[in-house]
């Protein structure tokens, strides 16, 4: 991502904390695995989003309208040492030349130099509750700076959100962000495709996450945006399996939701497909309807229409095909208002996408259903559940899971699907899976 993109950022975040506030926000930390390891460090969204630093032990300071500088950040000093056995670190030179801050300070010092930054502001701007050793420092720092009264100084008397007006920017996607979510979609797109190609029955669900880590990694991008779900037969009806460790069996589906990042932006697909390559009349049928399901809502989504709409068509449209399967029995309507169909569709239709795999941003406002704008980026994904035990259900029923997922964007129009290049109707699967390698 270009500078220019935080640079932009940081200007639209000084304008809306406004003069005579501040805001702070504070990096990731490097998290341990075990010991002497740590797991691989992920920035925290936010934080990337202000300032692309990637390193941990960092914390950002916005002062609008500061004469020494409006953006402060305290970093690792550059350490020669560490830089041999670890490799590049920007350092206070690198924190003001490479990533546009106008002040740097040793993280060590944030406790000396922080009650100086919070002298006569008003409010405070900041996550609170994310991290309670850092909740309790800034009252500690604030604390410091009341006792200063005596000289004149004035201490902060407000904490807002910082979260709430970060994540309103964070939920529309700028041209550059779009960039990285096509290119995270695209990548994970070409390896459903290539799980889909590889697989037969009597591999391994490990083989197949293999195959996407593959296709991943030789890509160019190495984390994942949430662990990968390949959850053959029963195992789809685990809405978050991610053991990946059963045999594939012909004759059974098998579900993959699985989404690589892009520069910590995140695809998140799934598709379900026939082990053998060829669907079963009961698993074509039972397909049809989620498919069904996934055009009716994507067909409510435009700019102006409810978050809700989408969901709701989903649920019309399964409902209408539990009932053709013989999983309910009744009206419609009264299964629909009774949430019978919430035994099979248990989830909702969607969530924001960005880099969050389940994206920042309010679903309603003032207790109504959110409107969607272009530039929002959210999932479709449908999906309906046969629990193995379903005995009301058809014997070749039973223990079937079906989602199907894809990432979508408002356009002014309406909208494009970022994930299309992941085979999807049941032509298109058959025929790339009979394809072979
Ligand atoms: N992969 C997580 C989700 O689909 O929400
Ligand atoms: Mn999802
Ligand atoms: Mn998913």
């Amino acid at each position: 991502m270009a500078r220019g993109e935080f640079e932009r950022r940081r200007a639209a975040l000084l304008a809306l904390v406004g003069a005579g506030n501040i805001a702070i926000i504070a990096g990731a930390e490097q998290a341990l695995r075990n010991r002497d390891v740590h797991y691989p460090f992920r920035q925290d969204s936010d934080f990337y989003y202000l300032t692309g630093f990637n390193e941990a032990d960092a914390l950002a300071v916005f002062i609008p309208g500061r004469e020494q500088g409006e953006y402060v950040l305290f970093c690792r000093e550059f350490d020669p040492q560490k830089a041999l056995w670890e490799g590049a670190h920007a350092g206070l030179e690198g924190a003001k030349l490479d990533f546009g801050a106008d002040q740097a300070f040793p993280i060590a010092e944030v406790d000396k130099v922080l009650p100086d930054l919070l002298q006569n502001k008003r409010k405070v701007f900041y996550p609170l509750g994310r991290d309670s050793e850092l909740d309790i420092k800034l009252l500690e720092w604030i604390h410091r700076v009341r006792k200063l009264s005596r000289s004149g100084v004035s201490a902060p008397t407000d904490l807002a959100s910082l979260e709430h007006i970060l994540h309103e920017m964070r939920l529309r996607k700028s041209d550059a962000e779009l960039g990285l979510m096509r290119r995270a979609a695209a990548v994970s797109a070409a390896a459903h495709a290539r799980a889909m190609r590889a697989c037969r029955p009597g591999m391994f669900e490990y083989q197949i996450e293999a195959e996407l880590v593959h296709e991943f990694a030789s890509q160019g991008l190495r984390a994942v945006a949430y662990p990968s779900i390949v959850a053959g037969g029963a195992n789809a009806c685990v809405l978050h399996y991610v053991e990946n460790s059963a045999q594939l069996r012909d004759g059974d589906l098998l579900l993959i939701d699985a989404g690589v990042e892009c520069d910590h932006y995140a695809a998140d697909i799934t598709r379900t497909f026939p082990v053998s390559g060829r669907f079963s009349q009961a698993q074509k049928r039972m397909y049809e309807w989620v498919l069904a399901a996934q055009a009716a809502a994507l067909a409510e989504i435009r700019p102006g229409a409810a978050w809700n709409l989408a969901h709701d068509a989903s649920v019309r449209v399964l409902t209408e095909g539990l009932l053709d399967l013989g999983l309910l029995d009744g009206e419609a309507a009264d299964l629909i208002r009774d949430e019978k169909y919430k035994r099979f569709y248990m989830h909702r239709v969607g969530h924001w996408l960005g880099m969050d795999v389940h994206d920042v941003g309010e679903y309603k406002i003032d207790g109504e259903w959110r409107l969607l704008e272009p530039g929002m980026v959210l999932t479709v994904e449908p999906g309906l559940y046969v629990p193995a035990d379903c005995v009301e259900a058809a014997l070749d029923l039973r223990g079937v899971g079906i989602r199907i997922e894809d990432d979508v964007l408002v356009t002014e129009s309406g909208y494009e699907v970022l994930t299309a290049a992941a085979p999807k109707s049941v032509a298109e699967i058959e025929a790339l899976m009979q394809a072979g390698d």
